[in-house]
C-alpha cells in the first residue's frame, strides 16, 4: 500500500537521500523545507514526478496536511548553522516539533524525530547506550541544538503518554556522505574542502579526540527500519567504529592529496572529546547495523564534493 510521507528537511542532506529511498520505493512524498541549509538541487530529481511535491515552509509555523508518516528532520544541524541564529534553532527545535507533533495527532500519522547523539552532551559514559541521560552544558553555545533535541524527544513522550501519538526517536550520530554542505564547517566536509583546495588540514586540539562516521545510507536504511518496526526508541543509529580526527584527516589526505599538511588549531568551546554508539538495540530491534567502511563512504563523498568544488572553479 503507498502512503503519504512528509520529509520535513527534506531538501537538507540526510532528508534528500531519505526522500530518494521513498520514491524509489514507490511512496508519495511531500518535501517541505524553509532551505536554510537546504537546497532544491537535492531533490531536483524529483521535481515534476506525479508522486512529489515540494513545500516551501518553515515548521515554526503550524500546517495542515494529510499524511501517514511524518519524517521530521527539519533543523540545522552543524554547528556553524545552528549557531548563526541559536533562538532560531531553539524555535525550530522546539516549535517544529510540536507543530509537527500537532499534525501527526490530528491525523493520526506516525512521527518520527531526528535526534541527536549530541543529546548525550560531553559524556562521562563511553561508548553511550540509550540508557545514558547526558552531560548537557545548559547554557553554552552548543545548546540550543543540544537542548532544543532533548525537549523535542521530551515533547514526543509526552504526545504518546497523553495522546496516544504513535512516535519513533532516532539518535543519530555523525553521518557524512554526498550532499554534505561545503560550508558546513563539520569535520568531514573541512577536511574534504581543503585536500581539494590544496591547503593544509586543519587539526582542532591535536586531532586525538574521537568519532564515529555513518556513511547517509547506512543511516537512511536505519531510519527506514525504526519508521516501519515496531520499536518507539530512543534508539541510537551510528557507526561503532571510532576513529580520531588525525586518522579521519590521514584517509581524506591519501584519497585526495598525500603530500598535505597539517596546522594545528585550540579546541573550540564545548567540543565533546569522545562520541561512540552503543548499537545494540538498533541490531537487536531493527536487525541493523552499518556496512559500509569508512574508506568505502570517503571515496563516494569525496567524488560528490569534488563535482560541486570543481564546478564553481
Ligand atoms: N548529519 C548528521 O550528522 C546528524 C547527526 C545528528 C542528528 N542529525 C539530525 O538530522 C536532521 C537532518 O540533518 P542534516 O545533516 O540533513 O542537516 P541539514 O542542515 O542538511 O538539513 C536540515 C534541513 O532542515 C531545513 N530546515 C531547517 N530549519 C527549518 C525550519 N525552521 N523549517 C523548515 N525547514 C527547516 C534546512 O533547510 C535543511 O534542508 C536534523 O534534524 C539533525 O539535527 C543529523
Amino acid at each position: 500500500m503507498t502512503r503519504r510521507h512528509l520529509v520535513t528537511g527534506g531538501a537538507g542532506f540526510v532528508g534528500s537521500h531519505l526522500v530518494d529511498r521513498l520514491m524509489e520505493a514507490g511512496e508519495e512524498v511531500l518535501c517541505l523545507d524553509n532551505y536554510f541549509t537546504g537546497r532544491k538541487e537535492n531533490i531536483r530529481q524529483w521535481i515534476g514526478h506525479p508522486s512529489f511535491e515540494l513545500i516551501r515552509h518553515d515548521v515554526t509555523e503550524p500546517i495542515k496536511l494529510e499524511v501517514d508518516r511524518i519524517w521530521h528532520l527539519a533543523c540545522p544541524a552543524s554547528p556553524v548553522h545552528y549557531q548563526f541564529n541559536p533562538i532560531k534553532t531553539a524555535k525550530t527545535s522546539f516549535l517544529g516539533t510540536y507543530n509537527m507533533l500537532g499534525l501527526a495527532r490530528r491525523v493520526g500519522a506516525r512521527l518520527l524525530l531526528a535526534s541527536t547523539s549530541e543529546v548525550y552532551g560531553d559524556p562521562e559514559v563511553h561508548p553511550q547506550p540509550e540508557g545514558y541521560r547526558g552531560c548537557v552544558n545548559t547554557i553554552g553555545i552548543r545548546s540550543c541544538y543540544d537542548e532544543g533535541k532533548r525537549i523535542a524527544e521530551t515533547l514526543c513522550f509526552d504526545y504518546k503518554r497523553m495522546h496516544g501519538t504513535e512516535i519513533r526517536i532516532a539518535r543519530i550520530f555523525n553521518t557524512y556522505g554526498p550532499r554534505m554542505l561545503e560550508n558546513d564547517g563539520r569535520v568531514v566536509s573541512n577536511f574534504i574542502v581543503q585536500a581539494l583546495q590544496g591547503i593544509p588540514l586543519t587539526l582542532y586540539g591535536g586531532g586525538q579526540q574521537t568519532r564515529s562516521f555513518c556513511y547517509v545510507d547506512d543511516l537512511v536504511e536505519g531510519l527506514l527500519r525504526l519508521m516501519e518496526g515496531d520499536h518507539t526508541g530512543p534508539i541510537n543509529l551510528g557507526n561503532p567504529n571510532e576513529f580520531t580526527i588525525r586518522q579521519l584527516a590521514e584517509k581524506v589526505r591519501d584519497q585526495i592529496n598525500p603530500s598535505l599538511a597539517f596546522v594545528g588549531e585550540p579546541l573550540p568551546q564545548d567540543d565533546p572529546l569522545q562520541r561512540q554508539p552503543v548499537i545494540s538495540l538498533a541490531q537487536e530491534e531493527l536487525r541493523w547495523q552499518p556496512s559500509i567502511e569508512l574508506d568505502e563512504g570517503l571515496k563516494k563523498t569525496i567524488a560528490d564534493f569534488r563535482r560541486r568544488v570543481e564546478d564553481k572553479i
